[in-house]
C-alpha cells in the first residue's frame, strides 16, 4: 500500500494495522466519561476501558484499537491557556491506541509499535531517528528493545522516579491518584539538529527536537487510595499516540499547527475573517477551539455557568475574543463548523448529523458574548494601561469583568498576559466565593411558588398599624414548590396567612423578618414577598410543626422593622433635600431600603460636591430635628398630583393612592406645602425625630447621568461616625499631631519623602559614577577593539543610562555592555560607537543577552536597553559575550 500521509490516512492505517493483528476496532467513546465521576472530560484512550483493566468489565474481545477524541481543558489536565502559543498544545486532540486486556504484554506491544512506525508497509520512519525510554528497573522492556528489536544500547534511555516520589516518573503512567497504572516505554522522534532540544533525561528535554510520539503503558497495578499497589488480575497494555504529533512527523513539519488538518482550518478561519494568514497565534487558537467546541457540543455539552458547560463557554469566549483581535466585527465562529465538518466529518459522522445544532449553539453563545465583549475590553484596557509590565491585575477587576461582562478569568488572564501582567487569582477566587455565598443565601428561596399559590383572596395587611397579630389563620402551607398539609421541624417552606403584619418586599423596601407561632410549632420568617395580592412568608420551622388551618400568632421583629422604617423615611427626606440643593431636575431612578442601609439613585449630570453633600446632610438632619409627624392620607390620584406629590415615573397606581407627607410645612397662598410629599405604600416612622441621625457614606456614579447616594440612620449612622473618629485619633497618635494638624503633617511628610527620594537619586548617580570610574579599569580587547563588559549591583533600568553615558565620556570608541542588578531584575544596556556599529549593533547585543537570560529588549545600533528576571546564568552569559562579540566583529 502507499504510505499514509494525510492525518485521515494515518488514523485509518493505524486501525487497519491493529485489525490485522486481531484487534477489534472500538469506536471513540464520548467526551463525557460515563463511568467516571472523577473525570471532567475523556482525556486518554484508556478511559473507556478502565474497568476492563481492573477486571470488573468483561468484553468479548481481549485486543482493541481506537482513535479516541480527547479534551484537555479545565480539570486536572488543562492546556487551554497554552493553546496558540506553543507547537503542540491543544484543547482537543485524537489519541490512537491499542489495548490488551490480559492478552499480549510487553514483547508484543513493543514489536507492534516498532513495526507500525518503521515498516515500509506502514509509516516507514527512519529507525535511526527513533529513541526509546524505559522505566529504570524494567529490564524486560529494555531487553525486548535491545535484543528482539535490535535497538543499540545508546538509543535506549532508562528513566527512574524523576518526580520526587516512588513511581512518580515520566516512565510510570497512572490514570489518576487511584486506578490502573504501570511502567511505560516511550518512543521519541528526532526532528533534527536544526531544532533545539535534548534527549529525554537531559536538562534540555523540554525542547522541540526529540518529541514523544508513542507511549506504551504496561498496566500492572491498581493504585489504592493509601498508595499501595495491588496487582491487576492480568497484566495488560494501554498505548497512546497523538494523531497530530505523528502527522507532523510524517508530513515533515515541526509544529502540529502545520499539519494538513490545521493548515486547512487556519486558512478557512483567515478566509472567514477576511484577513491574510501570516501565522497569527489567534488563527491557531480559533482552529484549535472549533474542534473542541464542536465535538463537545456534539457529545451533548451546552454552554452554562458551571462544570463542563462552563469549560465549553470559556473555550467559545476565548475564540470569540481572538476573532475580535483579528478584526471580526460580526459573529464568525459558527462559520468554522462547515470547514471542520469537511475536514473531519468522514471520520466522525456525528459532526455531519449535528452540524446545524452545533452551529446554532455556537452562534447563540457568540452573539450573546459579543454584546459585552467590546465594553469589557475597554474596561480591561483602562485597567491594564494603569499598570506596568510585571504588575498584577486585582482580583476585584477580574471579578468585575467576569460578573458584568462575562469574561471568564482565564480569558482576562490571557489578555493580561499579552501585556506581561498577571491576574490575582486568589483575589478573584475570594470575590467568586462571596458571590457563591450570596447566591446560596438567595437560593434558599429559589423555589417558585407562583403557580401553586392561589392569589384569589388577597392577604389582609395589618402592618401599617401593628407589628403583631394574635389571631390569624394559616391558610396555605408549601414545601418544595407544592402545597402540603404540614411543614415539619427543620423544613424550609412558605406560609400564607389570612392576615399579616409582615410587609412584603416592594417599593424599594425589603421584606421583613420575625416569627409565626401556632400551638404546635414556631416558624422563623426570613423574608416576605408578594405573589399577586398574597403575602408569602418564606422561612423555616424551628420547633415542632405548622399545620394548615391552625390559628397563629404573627410577630414582626420590632427592632428590624423600626430600622427599616427609619431608613425609608430618611430616603424621602433625602429625595426632597436633593431637589432643593441640586434642582428640580433630580428624579428618582431607584432605591433600596433595608434595615441596615438606604440607597438612592437619581438623575444628575455631575458628581455632587463635598459642599453640596454637606448641605444635603444638614437639611435632612434639620428636618429630623423638627420632629414633625409623618402624615398618611388616602386620596384620589389627581388630587395627590395637584398637591405636588412625587410619584415614580412609569409606575402604575390605582385611583386611590396612599400619600405620605413629612417634615416642616410652608404655606403659600393658603396652601400647605410639606417639605416632602410622595406616593408610597411602605413603612415609615411616626415622627421625623424617630430617624435620630442621618449620615451620607458614599456618593458615586453608576451610569451615565445617574448618581447613587448611600446613607445610614440612627445607631448605624452613629457607629459610622464613631469609627471615623477613632481612625482619625489613631492617625493623630501615629503622626504625633493634634487632629486639626493632621493634614499639614501629612503634607510635610510627603514633602520630606520627595526630598529624600531626590537625595537617594543623587547618591545613586554618584555611586554609579564611582562604579564607572572603577569600570574604566576593566577594559578588555576583543578582535582589536576596546570593550567593557560588567555587571553592577544596585542599578535599575533608570540608573543604567547615566552610568553608560559617564563611561562613554571616559572611554570613547569602546563597546560598553552593562547589566544592572536590582530587586530581582536585570537591566541590560549596551553602547557601541557610531563607526563600530556597522559591525556590531547595540540592539543585537541586547537581543543576544535577552535571549540567553529569558528577557527582552532592543534599540538602536548605537544604544539599546532591555530587561530580564534575575538569573544564576548571568556570570556564564557574560563570559560567553566576548566570544560572541568576536564572532560578530570578525565576520563583518
Ligand atoms: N494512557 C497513556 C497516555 O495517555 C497511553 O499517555
Amino acid at each position: 500500500m502507499t504510505q499514509p500521509y494525510r492525518s485521515a490516512e494515518i488514523r485509518q492505517a493505524f486501525i487497519e494495522f491493529f485489525q490485522s493483528k486481531q484487534h477489534t476496532h472500538v469506536p471513540s467513546a464520548s467526551l463525557i466519561p460515563h463511568n467516571d465521576p472523577t473525570l471532567l472530560f475523556t482525556n486518554a484512550g484508556m478511559n473507556q476501558f478502565k474497568d476492563c483493566f481492573l477486571g470488573i468489565d468483561k468484553r468479548d474481545y481481549t485486543r482493541a484499537v481506537t482513535a479516541q477524541k480527547c479534551v484537555r481543558a479545565g480539570g486536572k489536565h488543562n492546556d487551554l491557556d497554552n493553546v496558540g502559543y506553543t507547537a503542540r498544545h491543544h484543547t482537543f486532540f485524537e489519541m490512537l491506541g491499542n489495548f490488551s486486556f490480559g492478552d499480549y504484554f510487553k514483547k508484543d506491544a513493543i514489536a507492534y509499535a516498532w513495526e507500525f512506525l518503521t515498516s515500509k508497509d506502514w509509516l516507514g520512519l527512519d529507525p535511526n531517528r527513533l529513541y526509546v525510554t524505559v522505566y529504570e528497573t524494567d529490564d524486560e522492556a529494555y531487553d525486548h528493545w535491545h535484543k528482539d528489536i535490535g535497538l543499540p544500547a545508546e538509543r535506549i534511555i532508562r528513566i527512574g522516579d524523576n518526580k520526587g516520589a516512588p513511581y512518580a516518573s515520566d516512565n510510570f503512567w497512572a490514570m489518576g491518584d487511584t486506578g490502573p497504572c504501570g511502567p511505560c516505554s516511550e518512543v521519541f522522534f528526532d526532528h533534527g539538529e536544526e531544532v533545539e532540544g535534548g534527549l529525554p533525561g537531559t536538562p534540555e528535554e523540554d525542547g522541540d527536537r526529540y518529541i514523544e510520539v508513542w507511549n506504551c503503558v504496561f498496566m500492572q497495578f491498581n493504585r489504592q487510595k493509601d498508595g499501595t499497589m495491588e496487582p491487576l488480575p492480568a497484566p495488560s497494555v494501554d498505548t497512546g499516540m497523538g494523531l497530530e504529533r505523528i502527522s507532523a512527523i510524517i508530513q515533515g513539519v515541526h509544529s502540529n499547527y502545520e499539519i494538513d488538518t490545521f493548515v486547512y482550518l487556519i486558512e478557512a478561519a483567515a478566509k472567514i475573517l477576511g484577513i491574510e494568514n501570516q501565522g497569527q497565534a489567534s488563527l491557531k487558537v480559533i482552529a484549535d477551539h472549533i474542534r473542541a467546541v464542536s465535538f463537545l457540543i456534539a457529545d451533548g455539552v451546552t454552554p452554562s455557568n458551571e462544570g463542563r458547560g462552563y469549560v465549553l463557554r470559556r473555550i467559545i469566549r476565548r475564540a470569540v475574543r481572538h476573532g475580535n483581535k483579528l478584526g471580526a466585527e460580526t459573529s464568525f465562529f459558527h462559520q468554522m463548523v462547515t470547514p471542520l465538518v469537511k475536514e473531519m466529518g468522514d471520520a466522525y459522522p456525528q459532526l455531519v448529523e449535528l452540524q446545524s445544532k452545533i452551529e446554532e449553539t455556537i452562534e447563540k453563545e457568540e452573539t450573546q458574548f459579543a454584546k459585552t465583549l467590546a465594553q469589557g475590553l475597554r474596561l480591561l484596557s483602562t485597567e491594564l494601561d494603569a499598570l506596568n509590565e510585571g504588575d498584577v491585575l486585582s482580583g476585584e477587576a477580574a471579578f468585575k469583568l467576569y460578573d458584568t461582562y462575562g469574561f471568564p478569568a482565564d480569558l482576562t488572564a490571557d489578555i493580561a498576559r499579552e501585556h506581561g501582567i498577571r491576574i490575582d487569582e486568589e483575589g478573584f477566587e475570594v470575590h467568586m466565593e462571596a458571590q457563591r455565598q450570596r447566591a446560596r443565601d438567595a437560593g434558599k428561596f429559589d423555589v417558585d411558588y407562583s403557580s401553586v399559590i392561589s392569589t384569589e383572596s388577597p392577604t389582609e395587611f395589618l402592618g401599617y398599624e401593628q407589628m403583631q397579630d394574635d389571631e390569624t389563620t394559616v391558610i396555605g402551607v408549601y414545601h418544595e414548590g407544592n402545597s402540603v398539609s404540614q411543614l415539619n421541624e427543620g423544613e424550609e417552606g412558605v406560609l400564607v396567612l389570612d392576615r399579616t403584619p409582615f410587609y412584603a418586599e416592594g417599593g424599594g423596601q425589603a421584606g421583613e423578618i420575625g416569627e409565626i407561632r401556632t400551638q404546635t410549632g414556631v416558624f422563623s420568617v426570613q423574608d416576605t414577598k408578594k405573589s399577586g395580592q398574597t403575602i408569602i412568608h418564606h422561612g423555616i420551622v424551628n420547633v415542632g410543626q405548622i399545620e394548615q388551618q391552625q390559628i397563629a400568632e404573627a410577630q414582626v421583629f420590632s427592632s428590624i422593622r423600626a430600622a427599616s422604617a427609619r431608613n425609608h423615611s430618611a430616603t424621602h427626606l433625602l429625595h426632597a433635600a436633593l431637589r432643593q440643593v441640586l434642582g428640580e431636575g433630580v428624579q428618582q431612578k431607584g432605591s433600596l431600603v433595608t434595615s441596615d442601609v438606604l440607597r438612592f439613585d437619581f438623575s444628575h449630570d455631575s458628581p455632587v460636591s463635598r459642599e453640596q453633600l454637606n448641605r444635603i446632610e444638614r437639611i435632612v438632619n434639620e428636618q429630623i430635628q423638627a420632629n414633625e409627624p409623618a402624615r398618611i392620607e388616602h386620596m384620589n390620584i389627581d388630587e395627590a398630583m395637584k398637591k405636588g406629590a412625587m410619584a415614580l415615573f412609569g409606575e402604575k397606581y390605582g385611583d386611590t393612592v396612599r400619600v405620605l407627607s413629612m417634615g416642616t410645612h410652608q404655606y403659600k397662598d393658603g396652601v400647605d406645602i410639606p417639605f416632602s410629599i410622595e406616593l408610597c405604600g411602605g413603612l415609615h416612622v411616626h415622627r421625623t425625630g424617630d430617624i435620630g441621625f442621618f449620615k451620607i457614606t458614599t456618593e458615586s456614579g453608576i451610569a451615565a447621568g445617574i448618581r447613587r447616594i448611600e446613607a445610614l440612620t440612627g445607631m448605624g449612622a452613629l457607629k459610622y461616625v464613631q469609627q471615623g473618629d477613632e481612625q482619625l485619633s489613631q492617625l493623630a497618635g501615629q503622626l504625633k499631631a493634634k487632629r486639626p494638624e493632621i493634614a499639614e503633617r501629612v503634607q510635610s511628610l510627603s514633602d520630606k519623602q520627595r526630598e529624600l527620594e531626590k537625595e537617594l537619586e543623587r547618591l545613586n548617580q554618584k555611586l554609579a559614577s564611582s562604579q564607572a570610574s572603577s569600570l574604566v579599569n576593566e577594559v578588555q580587547t576583543i578582535a582589536g577593539h576596546q570593550a567593557v563588559i560588567a555587571s553592577v549591583s544596585g542599578i535599575d533600568g533608570k540608573g543604567i543610562r547615566p552610568l553608560i553615558d559617564d563611561l562613554k565620556s571616559k572611554l570613547p570608541d569602546t563597546i560598553i555592555v552593562l547589566v544592572g542588578e536590582k530587586s530581582e531584575q536585570l537591566a541590560l544596556a549596551a553602547s557601541v560607537s557610531k563607526s563600530l556599529s556597522k559591525q556590531v549593533k547595540a540592539g543585537d547585543i541586547i537581543r543576544y543577552l535577552a535571549q540567553e537570560l529569558g528577557g527582552k529588549g532592543g534599540g538602536k545600533p548605537e544604544y539599546a536597553q532591555g530587561g530580564a528576571p534575575a538569573s544564576d546564568k548571568l556570570p556564564n552569559v557574560l563570559q560567553t559575550l566576548p566570544n560572541w562579540l568576536e564572532a560578530q566583529l570578525t565576520n563583518s
